[in-house]
């Protein structure tokens, strides 16, 4: 049912715990199963110098983010704002169809996590996150 990668990603998680002072932190929820994700971000003059979660979800979740952290460490944010869902399973090397809700949690908590470092350094939100900002809040009120 799960691919080695998606194993290797749930058995041994990377980049998980909290950042201390971190520059940007992201919490989303997933309105099909209550599970909840928190996204870490460490930046360094626009670059993501390191990226940690926590969650309170499935295997597929914490395979998801741990995949995400590993893509999105050392790229910029507006890299970063790119991942998407489908991206992260791709390099997993696929998820069973009723699992890819999961996936999102990630692609979310990292873009809220960009949200909220924009936010605090003053900066206007791109196009792209502010749409995608109004289309999860959207979202959690389905
Ligand atoms: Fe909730 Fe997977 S079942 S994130």
């Amino acid at each position: 049912m799960y691919t080695n990668e998606v194993m290797d990603h749930f058995t041994n998680p990377r980049n998980v715990g909290e950042i201390e002072n971190a520059d940007g932190i992201g919490t989303v929820g997933n309105a099909k199963c209550g599970d909840i994700m928190k996204m870490y971000l460490k930046i360094d003059n626009g670059i993501i110098t390191d990226i940690k979660f926590k969650t309170f979800g499935c295997g597929a979740a914490i395979a998801t983010s741990s995949m995400a952290t590993e893509l999105v460490k050392g790229k910029t944010v507006e890299e970063a704002l790119k991942l998407t869902n489908k991206e992260v399973i791709d390099r997993l090397g696929g998820l069973p169809p009723a699992k890819i809700h999961c996936s999102v949690l990630a692609e979310e908590s990292i873009r809220a996590a960009v949200a909220d470092y924009y936010q605090k350094t003053g900066r206007e939100l791109p196009e792209s996150l502010k749409k995608s900002l109004e289309h999860d809040n959207a979202h959690g009120e389905e």
